[in-house]
């Protein structure tokens, strides 16, 4: 496909529903994952306008900053610490609704304000890796981004 997007849609799940055949299609026959994670990266932070989008990739026992779209970021986060680490460590996708609620969040960037962060596993059913979408406002993630991003990330 032409490495372009198309969104028209003005709501989130419009965008979310418009926007995933497009990675779809983005990382059709391509093998590599770092290069489908920095294009799904790239695909989500353009057409839905989120402050952050990352992973980070399970590396000797430690979370390590992966392909990414926004600020510079934080490289390194133990299981357990931050909304990353939870996550992974509980393998659960979290909605975190205001950033500074959280304790022992991880403030890589003042101007985040809420975040969602999604396991990814690999065909075993072992995490190796997460997820992190930010936003600058407050409340800004539902099921409904949970459900896409899953989708988004089967597609790995
Ligand atoms: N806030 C995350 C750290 C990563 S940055 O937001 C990019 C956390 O608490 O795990």
């Amino acid at each position: 496909m032409a490495e372009e997007l198309h969104i028209q849609a003005k709501d989130k799940e419009g965008k979310y529903r418009e926007l995933l055949p497009q990675i779809k299609a983005l990382l059709d026959g391509e093998p590599d994952r770092i290069a489908n994670m920095a294009n799904v990266a790239a695909a989500l932070k353009s057409a839905m306008c989120f402050f952050w989008v990352g992973f980070y990739l399970v590396k000797d026992e430690e979370l390590v900053l992966g392909p990414f779209q926004g600020p510079v970021a934080c490289t390194r986060i133990s299981k357990g610490k931050g909304v990353c680490g939870t996550a992974w460590e509980k393998r659960n996708i979290l909605i975190v609704e205001d950033v500074e609620k959280f304790p022992g969040h991880i403030a890589c960037s003042t101007l985040s304000k809420s975040e969602i962060v999604v396991p990814l596993y690999n065909s075993q059913n072992e995490i190796i890796g997460v997820l992190d979408v930010d936003s600058d406002q407050l409340n800004a993630f539902d099921t409904v981004d949970a459900q896409y991003l899953e989708n988004i990330l089967q597609l790995l």
